[in-house]
């Protein structure tokens, strides 16, 4: 038996393969099959006369998502998706699958999302899989290339990391626990024995937000370093993401195609990251600053004035259409691609309608960001449009950060936090910092915080036994690959999401 990914190795030769119809055309004694096996997709030809009378009629049987077996010879044809042809001699059914519920029409993504465990199958959602799989391999090569042990830290906790309003409760043998918001305060404990280490594992929070960015169960690698300060921590950022994006551009030509990804965007992972000051960051935000000769507020309002522009112009071609279509002895065919054309225009005005709506909002935002507040999607998403690498924001007022970052001793204002921001609007993708080493200033953050001063006894220990300097930071996987295959939605990114409002399947 082969499998379609090695399709290469087998051209001008016969091959078995085994799968699930992705598709199938009919045409005059013929059937195009597009079998997936899960290692890729592949037209399969099934001619009356290559087939015996039974293997055709078993051809004709199948239905979306059935299941089957066949062999043919394996014929070279750049055309065909995954760049190969197999054309059949033998076929048999394994079982033949109801109606697939999710068809080629249009689908809402709240239907996708429930027949999730089906979705999966489909093109994009397996070429966004595969290129998770890749970013996860890519990242564990990087640590594992370059000094890093991998340690895990523990999901029942006994304390808030990133403060309590985002905590899952559960019960631990009849006393509260929390699952795991972070597993930095654990690296930190493990960098201390193992000096550079990193943990890969599932993070928890509690947000009831319905943002394109948050998922309540998310994947978080968190890497921590025994005497590292925060330029390290951003050297080493820097080189963690161009090692992981280029991997992606090297191993997934295929996978990207079928997201629709434009490489040149990724390929500029290439370029030195901007590293800004939050001061410069909030200039950049309220246009105080340009960026290369753009201007964050007039950008907006350009982007607003073409939208509505393309959105007239779409309608002028409904209109069009829909006066045609009442001209007396148009053919059906003409008024069915009519039809289907308004159906497509009107979905297009659709898209660019939500997009003229986010425009005003983050145009307030931009315009009424008030100095020293935490930056938030939107005000992320107007600075990182006028960038097309990720930017790395440092010096943030310390009174909107963690109560672990180091306080800057020349400018107490700030500690030393850094959040990585990923292009095209996108935002934050990385949040991390240099740690504080002060054992009073941490005990007084943690008073400022309302934190129980118990919980953190532990914690305190690393202060008191041969403190260091020491700098980590967390990377949300599904931000990642929600930027790397440039998707609305990190609900996508991971094969079955858990958000305010999803828990099944
Ligand atoms: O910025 P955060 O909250 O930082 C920490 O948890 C630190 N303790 C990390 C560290 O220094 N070791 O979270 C880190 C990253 C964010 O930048 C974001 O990419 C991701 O985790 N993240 C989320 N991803 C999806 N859904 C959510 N609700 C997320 N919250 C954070
Ligand atoms: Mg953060």
């Amino acid at each position: 038996m082969e499998l379609i990914n090695d399709l290469k190795n087998f051209e001008g030769k016969i091959v078995q393969l085994q799968g699930w119809v992705a598709n199938k055309r009919t045409g005059k004694g013929l059937f195009f099959i597009i079998l997936r096996d899960g290692t890729g997709f592949c037209q399969c030809v099934v001619d009356e006369k290559g087939v015996s009378s039974d293997d055709f009629e078993a051809a004709k049987k199948l239905t979306m998502e059935s299941s089957c077996q066949l062999s043919g010879t394996v014929v070279k044809d750049d055309k065909q998706i995954g760049g190969f042809e197999v054309r059949v001699s033998t076929l048999s059914i394994i079982h033949i699958a109801e109606e697939f519920p999710i068809a080629k029409k249009e689908h809402g993504v709240d239907f996708l999302m429930d027949k999730r465990h089906l979705w999966l199958r489909t093109q994009r959602q397996w070429a966004i899989m595969r290129i998770r799989n890749v970013i996860i391999f890519a990242i564990h090569e990087y640590f594992q290339n370059n000094g890093f042990i991998q340690m895990d830290a523990p999901l029942f906790t006994g304390n808030a990391v990133e403060g309590t309003s985002t905590l899952f409760e559960t019960d631990f043998y009849g006393d509260p626990a929390y699952l795991s918001q972070s597993g930095q305060l654990y690296g930190e404990a493990m960098a201390m024995a193992h000096n550079k280490i990193y943990t890969f594992g599932p993070t928890f929070r509690a947000e009831k937000s319905k943002t394109r960015r948050h998922l309540s169960e998310f994947w978080m690698i968190e890497p921590e370093m025994a005497f590292y300060d925060l330029d390290m921590n951003m050297d080493l950022i820097e080189s963690m993401l161009k090692s992981i994006v280029n991997a992606v551009i090297k191993k997934c030509v295929f996978e990207l195609k079928l997201v629709d990804r434009d490489v040149t965007k990724l390929e500029m992972i290439n370029q030195k990251f901007p590293r800004l000051t939050y001061d410069e960051a909030v200039r950049i935000l309220k246009g105080e600053q340009d960026v290369n000769g753009q201007n964050s507020i007039k950008t907006l309002e350009n982007d607003l004035n073409e939208v509505k522009e393309k959105i007239a112009s779409l309608q002028k071609d409904i209109d069009g259409r829909e006066e045609k279509i009442k001209t007396a002895g148009l053919k059906q065919g003409e008024i069915n691609f009519n039809q289907n054309k308004i159906t497509e225009l009107k979905n297009d005005i659709k898209e660019l309608e939500d997009r003229a709506d986010n425009i005003p909002a983050w145009l307030g935002s931009a315009k009424e960001f008030e100095y020293g507040n935490d930056f938030g999607g939107s005000d992320e998403t107007v600075i990182t449009r006028l960038f097309d690498c990720p930017i790395m924001v440092y010096n943030w007022p310390h009174e909107v950060k963690a109560f672990y970052l180091k306080r800057d001793k020349n400018n107490p204002r700030f500690a030393k936090g850094v959040d990585v921001l990923a292009p095209e609007g996108y935002g934050e993708i990385i949040g991390g910092g240099e740690r504080e080493t002060d054992i009073e200033q941490l005990k007084e953050k943690i008073i400022e915080h309302k934190l129980p001063m118990d919980a953190f006894e532990w914690y305190l220990d690393l202060r008191r036994y041969g403190s260091v300097k020491h700098a980590g930071f967390g990377l949300g996987l599904e931000r990642l690959v929600a930027w790397v295959c440039k998707l609305p939605h990190v609900r996508e990114t991971i094969p079955f999401p858990r958000m305010y409002g999803r828990l099944f399947p």
